[in-house]
């Protein structure tokens, strides 16, 4: 049985905290796509951890993570993470297997993302630059290279192929900010450094866990607006973010998907370009930035803030067949005294709950409705019947214009700041 929790906004909804709380619950949580784009923080303990490639279950004793088929992993970051994450006494070459379909990122990969970036000029995605789209572009042009060839003899001809090959299309884009042999020194010594983890089949360790039983979380990363096919497109990431995905980048059957847990913020943010209706660019959304501490956990860059959009929330939760929500961070939004959340868009006079084809639009304005906010703090209650009600009733509006229950609430970053709703 495999459950799924995934993002329902444009990333950095609060996945790695709310995978990290529910892991004792299962035997095993899996990545099935994306790759060291994505920054999933945990904090316990009084610690804080960032995590880019690994599955946020490998803090929890005897949870197995796994890196999947869907992903696209970079042998440096990987390394760096591991050694990490083996600094805090964690059994990571037992707890942590790789698929062997996982593909890797080169460092020509990242060159051209850079390089493509530079091309675009006030067109730029705002790529994390983790060489992501690249990378995904050689598996679906198929030119990849994947984990599972660092075990074969010829691994370095093959790598010397792609690399020519991207070597001639980053001299036709001028790009010239690299230095080969430095980038690619750190590489190799991240393959020999991996070559001591294990590399899997995991499509067969993953269905023979389904058979034995077992429980499995497949973590998202993104969000499902940065999903290939149903994001703001063209500025999303370059994988199925949506929970379709899960069944591809693990080589998981339809049916034997269960919960599909969907995360969202009581308000949204957004970093990198494209187009976000109901954004605020004023001191409000500041205020929420500040308060919310919405800063890149990977690239430190600075989010940028607006209202809740519920056309975009419905529209994910429709995609992903979500069955329950995680509202987070509704702490952030204590001290305003009044919360709007987008009910509809509208062009001319007509309203519309449907997410148009095109969001960026100018015609388009969002539609809101007003709630009395609270002022309460909400990070250090424990117990949904302690909730303000002004808050419990912004709660039922989202519950019941999404036709979704909340399962749980999250009111600050660490694992104690976290309120179930039943
Ligand atoms: P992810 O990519 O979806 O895992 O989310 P990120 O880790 O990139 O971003 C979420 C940020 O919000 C992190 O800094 C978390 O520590 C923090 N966070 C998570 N939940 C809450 C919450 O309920 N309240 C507050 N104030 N911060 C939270
Ligand atoms: P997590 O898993 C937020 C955004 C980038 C950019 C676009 C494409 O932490 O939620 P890419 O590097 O994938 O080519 O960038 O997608 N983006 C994210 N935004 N959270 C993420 O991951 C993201 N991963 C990519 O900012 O706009
Ligand atoms: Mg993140």
């Amino acid at each position: 049985m495999v459950d799924v929790l995934l993002g329902l906004q444009w990333g950095d909804e609060g996945k790695g905290k709310i995978a990290d709380f529910i892991t004792p619950q299962y035997d095993i949580v899996a990545r099935f796509q994306g790759g060291p784009n994505a920054g999933h923080s945990l904090h316990f303990n009084g610690k804080k951890f960032v995590l880019n490639t690994i599955p946020s279950g490998i803090f929890r004793e005897n949870c197995i993570n796994i890196i999947g088929n869907g992903v696209v992993a970079d042998p440096q970051r990987l390394n760096k993470e591991i050694e990490n994450i083996a600094n805090e006494g964690i059994d990571i070459k037992n707890n942590l297997l790789i698929s062997k379909k996982t593909h890797l990122i080169l460092p020509t990969h990242r060159v051209l993302d850079a390089a493509n970036e530079a091309s675009k000029g006030d067109k730029k995605i705002g790529s994390t630059l983790r060489g992501i789209g690249p990378t995904y572009m050689d598996k679906t042009g198929r030119n990849g290279l994947r984990m599972g060839d660092i075990l074969t003899y010829d691994f370095e001809s093959k790598y010397r192929e792609l690399t020519n090959k991207h070597l001639k299309l980053i001299q036709n884009l001028s790009y010239t900010e690299f230095n080969l042999e430095e980038i690619e020194k750190p590489f190799f010594e991240s393959l020999e450094f991996l070559r001591n983890f294990k590399f899997i089949d995991s499509e067969y360790y993953i269905n023979n866990a389904i058979i034995q039983n077992k429980k499995i979380l497949a973590e998202g990363a993104q969000g499902s607006l940065l999903d290939i096919d149903f994001g703001t497109y063209p500025f999303v990431t370059s994988s199925n973010t949506t929970a379709g995905g899960v069944c591809t980048g693990l080589g998981v059957p339809p049916k034997a998907i269960n919960k599909v847990i969907g995360i969202f913020k009581a308000y949204c943010t957004r970093v990198g370009s494209g187009p976000f209706p109901t954004e605020l660019n004023d001191e409000l959304g500041e205020k929420i930035r500040q308060n919310g501490m919405e800063f890149g956990a990977t690239t430190g860059r600075p989010r940028r803030t607006g209202w809740l959009d519920l056309p975009a929330l419905n529209y994910a939760v429709m995609i992903n067949g979500v069955s329950e929500l995680v509202m987070m961070k509704s702490d952030v939004l204590s001290g305003i005294e009044n919360i709007n959340v987008c009910v509809s868009y509208k062009t001319g006079n007509e309203n519309y709950e449907m997410l148009p084809f095109d969001i960026a639009d100018s015609h388009i304005t969002p539609v809101y409705e007003n709630f009395r906010g609270w002022n309460e703090n909400l990070s250090v209650l424990r117990n949904y019947s302690e909730l303000p009600t002004s808050f419990k009733n912004y709660c039922n509006n989202i519950s019941a214009k999404t036709k979704c229950p909340i399962s749980i609430i999250s009111v600050g970053p660490d694992r104690e700041e976290t309120i179930y709703c039943n």
